[in-house]
């Protein structure tokens, strides 16, 4: 998403055929078959203007000797690998969302959203069954890396609890989970079992998100039909920029045992979370 837009309009940013996995299986060794001229290692957005695309070229080929080979730099590597997730996630945002968004905007910007109770209690149903199957994941760690990210205190399904019994004290009916959640949480479920650094991309940008624009929706949404009531979603226990700052950690230490493929790997499923969440995201207006 990074929208409300529709995604299937949108280019994607690692369409490339080639990106095959080589071995999949639950060896946190796995190698996948990346193409090195992808836009996933120059950070090319597919709609640059071929004026653009030098100024958006973003390897770096670091000062070699003529012995040695060129070192291919990726964007954001230097400070870890949590930098190089965000870095392909803001550019998946539509330019009125974020100031780092590359996208066109197809629909109106979140303030101009003229949400229902009824959609945004959809959207907070299915974002429930989200947060209740990640952290369901992270429990049962059928990884081992999986289990560093128990108990963050990023965790949204307790808060999330809360927020629904407290509609329901409203008088409001609270409706089953819809496609766009239980097909998330069914995919999420299923990625977990088999490919992690897939996984982990859905991890990072469902959290972090939701800290992002996610709050701000949040407060956009409560100021037009909740009397600016704060839901429990959007409170965190503890300082949030320190809460994110541990799992920037975890995130970066997990993703130094990973292969340069495997973080490519993880980068190109960057698209597929924007899908996703921008899929239950639009319940809001539904
Ligand atoms: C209407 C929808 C959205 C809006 C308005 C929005 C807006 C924003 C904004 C303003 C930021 C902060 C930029 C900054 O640090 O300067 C941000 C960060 C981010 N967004 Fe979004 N976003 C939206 C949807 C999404 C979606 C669907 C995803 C992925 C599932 C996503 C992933 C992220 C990530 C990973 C960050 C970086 C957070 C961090 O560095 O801590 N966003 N977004």
């Amino acid at each position: 998403m990074a929208s409300i837009t529709p995604i299937s309009q949108s280019q994607p940013l690692f369409n490339n055929t080639q990106f095959r996995h080589r071995k999949f299986n639950n060896n946190k060794n796995n190698m996948f078959f990346t193409n090195p001229n992808s836009r996933a290692f120059t950070g090319q957005s597919s709609s640059s203007s071929s004026a653009n695309k030098n100024k958006k070229m973003v390897v770096m080929v670091s000062a070699t000797t003529a012995a040695e080979k060129p070192k291919k730099r990726y964007p954001g590597e230097a400070k870890g690998f949590v930098e190089e997730m965000r870095f392909v996630a803001m550019k998946l945002h539509t330019r009125d969302q974020a100031k780092e968004g590359e996208k066109d905007s197809e629909g109106p910007p979140v303030a101009k959203w003229e949400p229902s109770v009824d959609g945004y209690l959809r959207f907070l149903v299915d974002s429930k069954l989200v947060y209740d199957t990640l952290e369901k994941i992270v429990q049962n760690a059928s990884f081992p890396e999986y289990a560093e990210f128990r108990n963050t205190g990023l965790e949204r399904s307790d808060s999330l609890a809360k927020d629904l019994e407290w509609f329901k004290e409203q008088g409001h009916t609270i409706p089953e989970p819809s496609t766009p959640g239980v097909s998330y949480a069914n995919y999420l479920k299923e990625l977990s079992k088999k490919d992690p650094q897939a996984f982990i991309c859905h991890f990072y940008n469902i959290y972090f998100a939701h800290t992002a624009g996610g709050r701000m929706i949040g407060r956009k949404v409560a100021e037009k039909i909740l009397n600016k009531k704060e839901l429990e979603f959007y409170k965190w226990n503890g300082d949030l920029s320190q809460l994110l700052q541990n799992v920037r950690q975890k995130l970066n230490r997990v993703a130094e045992n990973w292969t340069r493929e495997e973080k490519n790997h993880c980068l190109e499923e960057t698209e597929k979370s924007f899908k996703l969440s921008g899929d239950i995201l639009r319940l809001i207006l539904s």
